[in-house]
């Protein structure tokens, strides 16, 4: 039997149910698109996340996309950012037509956040910082907050894979995504804003329905980004309630990966005790034999990323692609092991004993 790196047959088998409840109740309302299923879950997010205000869009890109343009970044701007992350991280930023700055990593795959403070005291100039906490780590907040605090950043924390953490409260924006393989993933696309600030909320709301201020009043030049219904709906009924559980198991499975692989040739990097493991990424020197090895016997390993941002061919010719070595290095190592909700304890042995014998 394959071990794959998600299973939505056995979470379609435990959620079916209410996700169908979930359904029925937005079919039958004849209401599906801003209604009441997205108030509802915007306000159950904002209470589980801790902030006041929740805005949900189309997806995770579009998340930080508004965040940002909300923040008033636009053509020409400057932004810090990860050098490791999912593409939609830079593509957001290279949308607005604005130009992203990478910072090298930390030995973990995380931005580092010393080099960030390195970065903003030379290039004087950079206004807006999207942060990447990465597979599912928090980076430190205080050193986040410290950031924000010394050099007047607007920041847009990309919180995709970190639900449930305590991130999101160092910037002004928490952009998070419900892709179906996050933490809290809907059936389909689906994306959120949290922030503090009222008319932040207020103008993020009207961003992602075509800039309206009022109806068919254009304020400004929008995007037609919402949340449906049926995806707050299903999120707010079937799948929110289910992520302290969800969340509870990856811990563990984590912990048991940590303490039970012992292999010379896999190395496991540092994360935070708090992390809610979006992934579980590994270091290998001989990667494409290690995929090989794993995939043989089975095991949905996967790469998360094969490369670094920096070295994404849709960046452009000119843009400039030195540095970032340690990130680059990085990605020619990392390989993700499965660790979604629904392994069971043997799957998650099987693992371990795989990686235990991989060149034993
Ligand atoms: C770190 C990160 N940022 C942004 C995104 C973009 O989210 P979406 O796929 O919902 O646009 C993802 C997920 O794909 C992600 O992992």
């Amino acid at each position: 039997m394959k071990i794959p790196a998600n299973d939505f047959e056995r979470q379609w088998a435990d959620t079916s149910a209410d996700v169908m409840a979930a359904v029925a109740e937005v079919g039958a309302s004849g209401w599906y698109i801003l209604g009441q299923q997205v108030r509802g879950f915007e306000e159950a997010l904002a209470a589980y996340w801790k902030l006041p205000h929740a805005a949900g869009v189309a997806n995770g890109m579009d998340a930080i996309e508004i965040g940002l343009r909300a923040l008033g970044c636009g053509t020409g701007d400057l932004v810090l950012t990860s050098p490791i992350s999912a593409f939609a991280t830079v593509l957001a930023i290279l949308k607005l037509g604005a130009m992203p700055v990478f910072a090298d990593c930390a030995p973990n795959g995380l931005i580092d956040l010393d080099e960030c403070r390195e970065i903003l005291t030379k290039r004087p100039g950079i206004g807006y910082f999207v942060p990447v906490h990465l597979y599912g780590h928090c980076l430190d907040m205080e050193a986040l907050s410290n950031l924000r605090r010394d050099f007047g950043l607007r920041i847009v924390e990309d919180c995709a894979q970190s639900i449930g953490t305590g991130c999101g409260h160092a910037g002004q924006v928490a952009a998070t995504s419900f892709y179906p393989t996050k933490n809290l993933g809907a059936l389909g696309d689906g994306g959120a804003l949290l922030c503090r600030d009222a008319d932040l909320a207020a103008s993020v709301r009207q961003l992602r329905d075509y800039g309206q201020s009022h109806k068919y009043v254009h304020a400004v030049a929008g995007y037609n980004s919402r949340l449906d219904e049926l995806q707050a709906a299903i999120l707010r009924k079937a799948f929110l309630p289910r992520l302290a559980r969800w969340t509870s198991r990856r811990q563990a499975i984590a912990a048991r990966y940590r303490e039970a692989i012992q292999n010379p040739w896999i190395e496991i990097p540092a994360a935070p005790a708090d992390s809610v493991w979006h992934l579980f990424p590994v270091l290998v020197d001989a990667k494409a034999e290690a995929l090989a090895y794993f995939r043989d016997a089975g095991v949905g390993v996967a790469e998360h990323y094969p490369q670094a941002l920096i070295e994404q061919p849709a960046l452009g010719d000119g843009f400039h692609r030195s540095g970032c070595e340690r990130a680059k290095q990085f990605c020619r190592r990392q390989m993700s092991l499965p660790i979604h909700p629904y392994l069971d304890d043997n799957e998650v042995e099987r693992v371990i004993d795989i990686a235990n014998r991989w060149r034993a």
